[in-house]
């Protein structure tokens, strides 16, 4: 891709571009591995979730997972005909819960009392599983770590001993097993030592399954080994005779994402010449939430000129970092961020009344497709 497609002057600013070669790029990946395995590949459409975008990825995967009743709606606007949604949380609210087990074909519960509150009426309109916490923490920030201490995501051994003594759970009607215990791994020798402690782990109950979800949580890049995955889904469907999905978000979208400004002021201080974007962290949340600078294109440690990029609202915070460029800034220079494609988007956030980006899919022909434009009204049906 040439970097100029960013700096043509109808691409409006600040804008979020996915990049649809590379998107397609790692669903083939997830395909032949589909061909490899017979395992069924869905989207986690939490890490990004523009319709346009949903649009692109559909054709390559089995299905959509979702984390609420508003995600499922958009799950079943754009999934086509034998397409399935999928969904787990640990809030599934009772006055959505009707909504629910309509729109979704595979409902994931997540404790005893979604159990007994909610099980005996999924059976006549989804699939019911149940998602365990393997117990295994592989993310050194707690903040990510499904498997922390205490941790509310899933039913601990220990929690699945107490129900079943007490019998609160029917194993007669779990017919799927759910895991997710990873952040941002491209070590899939992980999961394979997940899913064999839960799988061991559930033999004293003897459950009927169906199907076994393994959740998102790797990443998906041209080095990536991916001989564990292989093994652990062929595993599965010889021992357990279940069908196998897979549900990544971040490896789709994140190396697709650029998110493109534009230098609106410069201002020289006493020790740096601060570029201040038409962008703001807000748009990039996870750079605040994280504390990471990110990627910005043209940009090295070898760089001649030196630029603090900050974003345009009223937080001294705001900022994105000091950055060496190869070539002079000017006011309407574009500053383009690399590697931002999941979990942006969807945080982004509207601070100051600062307008959301625009949102363009970059063809393979290197066309530019406007596929979400914001304005006063999208602020204003938020206040
Ligand atoms: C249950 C579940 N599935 C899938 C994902 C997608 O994870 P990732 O985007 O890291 O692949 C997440 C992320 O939080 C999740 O909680």
């Amino acid at each position: 891709m040439k970097d100029s497609i960013f700096h043509t002057p109808d691409l409006l600013t600040p804008a979020y571009v996915y990049d649809q070669v590379s998107i397609v790029n790692v669903l083939d990946k997830l395909v032949s591995l589909k061909e490899k395995t017979a395992c069924l590949p869905l989207y986690s459409i939490k890490s990004a979730n523009m319709v346009g975008l949903l649009e692109v990825i559909k054709p390559y995967v089995s299905g959509f997972s979702c984390s609420s009743l508003f995600e499922a709606q958009l799950a079943a606007e754009v999934l086509g005909e034998g397409q399935t949604i999928h969904i787990t949380t640990p809030g599934y609210r009772p006055d959505e819960w009707d909504n629910i087990i309509q729109l979704c074909d595979f409902v994931t519960l997540n404790s005893t009392n979604q159990w007994q509150s909610m099980a005996k009426k999924i059976g006549a309109y989804a699939s019911c599983g149940i998602r365990i916490n393997p117990e295994l923490s592989f993310v050194n920030d707690e903040r990510y770590d499904p498997c922390r201490p205490d941790s509310k995501l899933g039913m601990t051994s220990e929690q699945l001993a107490v129900a079943n003594s007490k019998q609160e759970l029917n194993w007669e009607s779990i017919e799927g097993v759910h895991i997710h215990n990873n952040c941002e791994s491209t070590h899939y020798g992980e999961l394979k030592q997940s899913v064999e402690k839960v799988m061991s782990g559930l033999s004293e109950f003897n459950p009927k399954l169906k199907w076994i979800n393994l959740g998102g949580g790797y990443l998906l890049n041209d080095k990536t080994d991916l001989t564990p995955i292989e093994d652990t889904v062929k595993w599965l469907q010889d021992e357990f005779n279940v069908d196998v999905y897979i549900e990544p978000g971040k490896a789709i979208t994140n190396g697709a994402g650029y998110l493109v400004s534009t230098v609106i002021d410069l201002i020289e201080s006493k020790n740096k010449i601060i570029a201040v974007l038409d962008t703001t962290i807000n748009h990039l949340p996870e750079v605040f939430e994280y504390q990471y600078q990110p990627n910005v294109m043209a940009t090295s440690d070898k760089g001649k000129y030196e630029y603090r990029l900050v974003g345009c609202s009223c937080l001294s915070g705001d900022l994105f970092g000091d950055y060496y460029f190869d070539k002079q800034i000017e006011i309407g220079s574009r500053v383009v961020f690399g590697n931002i494609g999941a979990y942006m988007q969807v945080k982004a956030n509207m601070f100051n009344g600062i307008n959301l980006p625009a949102t363009y899919i970059l063809g393979r022909e290197e066309s530019l497709e406007l596929i979400k434009q914001n304005d006063y009204e999208s602020f204003r049906s938020r206040v």
